[in-house]
């Protein structure tokens, strides 16, 4: 099942034309192992060259069709409901896509033995005690962290191959959709707008070509389970975007400084947070770029 013993894997990714499916998409296509099959929401695709088709994944006999027809190896997962704030009060299309649509793969996927690859989030944990292992105990505080925690369990029960990549913080380039936090610094700055930062949240933002690598990682070994996948710096939101602002000379004037509970946001955050990597460095041999070599990568993609 693995690259050992096949010869061309098959590959169906999810949510294709998301950051993460983008980027995922751009690194399968031009490897010589795999066949690609990737799926979306949207009619057409972003990235040419692959084949894609048009899949609403909260359809179960669409999921169905498409998984028994195509029979891939390893399904990447990479589609979701990400609004952490509309998820408080859309709750039910939030829970379709992030846990029914995960019980319908994973359903399929056990039938023809294909291996799910999924990816969850820091969302799960409080952010009282922060950065977490692997093995900390979960207990989101909104909807959100809610959905990916049921669809961690759904995974659990299913019976099938899978494993959970947890992530938080994803930045790079991705055309064609919402911005990253880094683009929305550099758009905001770049512009001449005031931006307020909060102090108290903390994380370690991760590069999205590292959590692509972490994904071929899993592949290459046949790992199952949960592995965190994050960047290798701790940094508050703040500091991270003196970080951006530094490096594209942008003016640090413009940042200001709040705190979360000033933000009065619909959906409470994990403040001490942040996701212990050391099992995939030691288990995957994965290494992470600092945030810098990762801000150069992107810096050649954003044209500035
Ligand atoms: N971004 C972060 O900071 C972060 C942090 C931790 C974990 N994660 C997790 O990482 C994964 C990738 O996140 P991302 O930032 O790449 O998200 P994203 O850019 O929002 O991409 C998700 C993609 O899924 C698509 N999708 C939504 N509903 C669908 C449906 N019913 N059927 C098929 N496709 C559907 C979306 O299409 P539309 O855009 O048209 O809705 C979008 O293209 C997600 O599991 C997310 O929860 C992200």
């Amino acid at each position: 099942m693995y690259f050992r013993d096949i010869i061309k894997n098959r590959i169906l990714i999810t949510g294709a034309n998301g950051k993460l499916g983008q980027r995922t998409v751009s690194f399968y296509k031009n490897f010589k192992n795999f066949e690609l099959l990737t799926i979306s929401i949207e009619d057409e695709p972003v990235i040419d060259g692959v084949d894609y088709l048009q899949c609403d994944i909260t359809d179960r006999e669409k999921v169905k069709k498409v998984v028994f027809d195509y029979c891939p190896d390893f399904i990447i997962n990479t589609a979701a409901y990400t609004n952490v704030d509309k998820s408080e009060t859309d709750r039910e299309a939030a829970w379709k896509v992030n846990v029914k649509a995960v019980e319908y793969l994973s359903e399929s996927a056990r039938v023809i033995d294909a291996h799910i690859i999924h990816i969850s989030s820091d969302y799960l944990f409080d952010g009282k005690s922060g950065p977490y292992s692997e093995n900390a105990v979960p207990n989101p505080l909104g909807y959100y962290g809610r959905t990916k925690l049921a669809s961690e369990n759904a995974l659990r029960l299913s019976g099938c191959y899978y494993t959970i990549l947890r992530t938080n913080v994803l930045y790079g380039n991705a055309a064609d959709s919402s911005p990253d936090f880094v683009k929305w610094v550099i758009n905001s700055l770049k512009n001449g707008e005031k931006i307020k930062i909060v102090t108290d949240q903390i994380n370690n933002p991760t590069f999205v070509d590292d959590l692509v690598q972490g994904i071929n990682k899993i592949i290459e070994f046949g790992k199952t389970g949960v592995y965190n996948i994050g960047g290798r710096e701790f940094i508050s939101r703040y500091d991270f975007t003196m970080l951006i602002a530094d490096y594209f000379h942008l003016s640090k004037s413009l940042v200001g400084k709040i705190i979360t509970e000033q933000l009065k946001q619909p959906a409470r955050r994990p403040l001490k947070s942040g996701l212990i990597t050391l099992k995939a460095e030691t288990e995957l041999g994965y290494h992470p770029h600092t945030i810098l070599e990762a801000l150069a990568e992107m810096r050649e993609g954003l044209a500035l």
